[in-house]
């Protein structure tokens, strides 16, 4: 058994007191989305009610899952946490690091043999501290959740930005920075911003060729892709109950398209068979006793905008079949329009390729519905005009699938298929084609599709919809192919109309597996060691940093001054640098070369008072550092805004930057840079900024005194003999204190544990 029935256990034991004192204080009825997080607090029961949208709160996620570009990071740091076990259920996915060339088995392959190392790592890992290890081709990380973990209101962190997938089985998922899992593995709190919630009342029934996908890329329509943005998205309704578990669970995925926190359905029918047919029957035994507290109030339900900070209404029974893009998936176009946008817009209507599966569509019934519309093309003597994919999400689902035919429908057709791994949904496709500058659309059943996303191609113009319209696109080859309405002509000159897919919600011989490819870890892995090959350029283990020297910080010099936007993208680019990111020395050759220097206004070129001349930021700080001097950064405006990868601020730390001086923060960043053991501070006085020359150095007074709420003092020294000084103020706790003094969280937890 993958799954951790005692832990679940103990979530349901303290539900019902948990939901109670929350409704208590709050002062009303509660929505979903209240009764689970209330019951997650880090703190215990609620003493108070939080304001949505801007209480800071302490969480205790259930559990912890990474992918295995992200984990990489994340694990070497729990390793400095001293622990011997991971603090929550946590597991790894090896699905991001598999590229798409040819076909499952080969391509499988090939990426064992590229990445080997980073394997081994995650393996040996996962084994030594008690992680679940799903290995390559074991399938998609928010699938196998789905399939294996997700329960009804559980809680959990995802280093993926669509673990909200599996909200299709009632639980709050959210998807973070490698940083945050630390934090969770390692049994801190985890803290996030009380969420504003959106209700979205669905009635009615679908039929046809619409699909669970022409929800969400309705919603995404309507709210577009920032209209989620701090908010959970709770659906419900009698519409909501008619939609499978699974079906929940690719509205619930899109949901990151809209910027949403997460998405969510409460328990009903239709995840009590997902879980049956999954074996967990266990859970379902437990989450019945519990099952008032997995949905709203009643008085939510009753009057949904009184409850909703936005309500949002649709019509099962009218909702057409979508569309969406390209470019963005806020693009939503009805398909009795699309024909003519296309025209209209001058996209190539000509069908490349046609994609269908990954995490966010290949389940059993996604599965069976388009392969009855693949089923027609080969029984109407149609040739597939557009070459087709199949990413099963799981080795679970391939073999069921494999077993009932289905799979060989699609080959029949002309279709490959793919390992279970994200491949072209994540860019990782060797995409075959003549001239990568002719302006060229295809089609997926994916997520995502901003430009350069599948094939890094900026002409590929992607579109998304569900997985039988994109297998009716791909048979007629034309975007413009309305299979509603329209007709094709097969091999012998004859019009013929696909008719409405066909699907079955969960296999009638159950779901079959010969190896799902989990492999749970040692029992007693005192023997096991990490493996990470000395030589790797992408790994490294880390070395913890080093404590605070107890006094206050003299003679740092400056590093650089950032003008306008910062964002975690200049601190730390992505891109070709994502191959480094296990390994912290090499990685950091790519610090901080996105920033402005405001006194030359270029990037990566700063003044290196050890030479006297202009180097790059890497560079100048390794010379800095190989002296022993420290080094201070200054920003502009809201530093650090962006993705939370972690990176941004361990590379700062581990080439000798002590000091983040900005006239503002975002927030994650300024966290993450006092999780490392920096000091992140902002200019008392904003104007201060403009203080600051080229060949300053700075003096960090009043550490010894140290305290929340207290501000610190800066003594500038200028290159001709004059002095400034400034106030800076901070937002340490003592907690936060106690960090810094560590030299970083992770050191005081090792302190802490070493006791
Ligand atoms: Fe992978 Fe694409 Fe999902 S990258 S996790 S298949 S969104």
């Amino acid at each position: 058994m993958a799954f951790d029935l005692e832990m679940i256990k103990a979530v349901y034991a303290g539900m019902a007191e948990r939901v109670t004192a929350a409704r208590k204080a709050v002062g009303r009825p509660l929505t979903l989305t209240e009764k689970i997080l209330y019951s997650h607090l880090y703190d215990g029961t609620a003493t108070q009610g939080f304001e949505r949208g801007k209480s800071y709160v302490d969480f205790a996620p259930d559990r912890v899952a990474m992918q295995d570009a992200t984990a990489q990071m994340a694990l070497l740091q729990f390793m400095q946490a001293g622990k011997p076990n991971v603090a929550v259920p946590s597991t790894v996915h090896c699905d991001h690091l598999i590229q798409a060339r040819v076909g499952a088995d080969s391509d499988l392959q090939d990426a064992y043999n590229e990445n080997k190392e980073v394997y081994d790592f995650l393996a040996s890992v996962s084994n030594k501290y008690g992680l679940g290890f799903w290995k390559p081709g074991a399938g998609i990380i928010h699938q196998v959740v789905l399939e294996n973990y997700a329960f009804p209101g559980g809680m959990m962190i995802g280093t993926d930005s669509h673990t909200p997938n599996a909200g299709g089985l009632g639980m709050v998922a959210i998807g973070v920075g490698g940083a945050d899992a630390v934090d969770v593995m390692a049994g801190m709190p985890w803290e996030l911003k009380f969420p504003k919630v959106i209700g979205v009342k669905l009635t009615g029934k679908m039929s046809g060729w619409t699909a669970p996908k022409d929800v969400i890329l309705k919603v995404a329509g309507i709210l577009t892709v920032k209209g989620g943005t701090g908010a959970i998205v709770e659906y419900f309704g009698e519409g909501a109950e008619s939609l499978s578990c699974t079906g929940k669970s690719t509205i619930c995925n899109m949901g990151a398209e809209i910027g949403a926190t997460t998405s969510l359905f409460a328990y009903d029918e239709k995840m009590r068979a997902y879980l049956n047919g999954t074996k967990r029957e266990e859970i379902v035994e437990l989450a019945d006793q519990v099952a008032e507290h997995l949905r709203a109030d009643d008085e939510v339900f009753a009057d949904p905008a009184a409850y909703y900070d936005q309500l949002i209404e649709i019509d099962l029974s009218t909702l057409e079949p979508h569309i969406n893009g390209p470019f963005t998936p806020d693009a939503a176009w009805p398909i009795s329009q699309f024909a003519a946008v296309v025209k209209e817009h001058n996209w190539p209507a000509k069908l490349e390729v046609g994609l269908i599966g990954s995490c966010t569509n290949s389940s059993y019934e996604d599965i069976t519905r388009s392969a009855s519309v693949a089923a027609q093309a080969i029984e109407k003597k149609l040739v597939a005009q557009s070459e087709f994919t199949i990413t099963p999400g799981s080795e679970l689902v391939r073999y069921t699938t494999a077993r009932d035919g289905l799979l060989d429908t699609f080959t029949e057709m002309g279709g490959v298929v793919l390992a279970n791994a994200c491949g072209p949904c994540i860019g990782q496709w060797a995409r075959h084609t003549d001239d990568p500058t002719r302006k060229n659309s295809i089609i997926t059943s994916f997520n995502r599709n901003f430009a350069k996303r599948n094939d890094g191609n900026p002409n590929t113009h992607a579109f998304v919809a569900s997985p039988e319209i994109v297998t009716a696109l791909a048979i007629a080859g034309d975007l413009t192919f309305n299979p509603l309405t329209d007709t094709l002509t097969n091999e012998e000159g004859v019009a013929v109309k696909l008719d409405e897919p066909v699907g079955i919600e969960l296999p009638s011989q159950g779901f079959a597996v010969e190896d799902a490819g989990y492999i749970a870890p040692a029992v007693d892995s005192s023997s096991v060691e990490v493996i990470v090959d000395p030589k790797s350029d992408r790994l490294q283990l880390l070395e913890g940093f080093k404590p605070w020297e107890g006094t206050d910080l003299k003679g740092l010099k400056l590093l650089i001054k950032a003008q306008g936007k910062c964002t975690t993208d200049h601190i730390s680019m992505a891109g070709p640098w994502l191959k480094y990111r296990g390994h912290l020395d090499n990685i950091s050759n790519n610090m901080l070369i996105g920033a402005i220097n405001a006194f030359n206004s270029e990037s990566n070129s700063v003044y290196n008072d050890m030479t006297r001349g202009y180097d790059t930021v890497p560079a100048t700080a390794r010379t800095y550092k190989a002296a022993g001097i420290g080094t201070v950064v200054v920003g502009d405006e809201n530093y650090g805004e962006g993705s939370s990868r972690e990176h941004a601020a361990m590379e700062p730390r581990h080439l000798g930057v002590r000091a983040v001086i900005v006239k503002s923060f975002a927030r994650i960043h300024e966290t993450n840079l006092k999780k490392q053991g920096m000091l992140a501070l902002t200019f008392a006085n904003k104007a201060d900024y403009d203080l600051i020359e080229e060949t300053d150095t700075f003096d960090i007074i009043g550490l010894e005194n140290f305290a929340p709420g207290e501000q610190l003092k800066v003594v500038l020294h200028h290159s001709d003999g004059t002095q400034d000084s400034f106030l800076v103020n901070h937002t340490y706790n003592e907690g936060q204190i106690g960090w810094f003094k560590a030299g970083s969280a992770l050191n005081l937890i090792r302190q802490q544990e070493q006791g």
